[in-house]
């Protein structure tokens, strides 16, 4: 009886490190919209709320998506920033 209930407890502890090692080193990389849609990298976006329900691993996508229509984007140097 104790020997059965000790393997029942290696089992389960067994268990638990085999869906720990799956949930976190096998992870497929995720796709993670920034601000949750389409075009919501964008002023109004609130990103703190947005990524408050969001959880980031180390190989995951980034997507920046905004209506080219609204708005653009531009490289700059760091001086052209500071002037900005
Ligand atoms: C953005 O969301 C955070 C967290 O929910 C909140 O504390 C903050 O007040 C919000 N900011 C704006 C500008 O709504």
């Amino acid at each position: 009886m104790k020997g059965l209930r000790k393997g029942v407890v290696l089992l389960t502890i067994l268990v638990v490190i085999i869906i720990n090692v799956l949930s976190t080193e096998c992870r497929n990389p995720v796709l993670h919209r920034v601000g949750g849609g389409r075009f919501s990298w964008n002023p109004k976006s609130n990103l703190t709320d947005w990524s408050i329900h969001e959880q980031f691993y180390v190989g995951d996508w980034l997507y920046f998506g905004f209506d080219k229509r609204i708005y653009n984007v531009l490289e700059v140097n760091e001086m052209s920033y500071e002037n900005c």
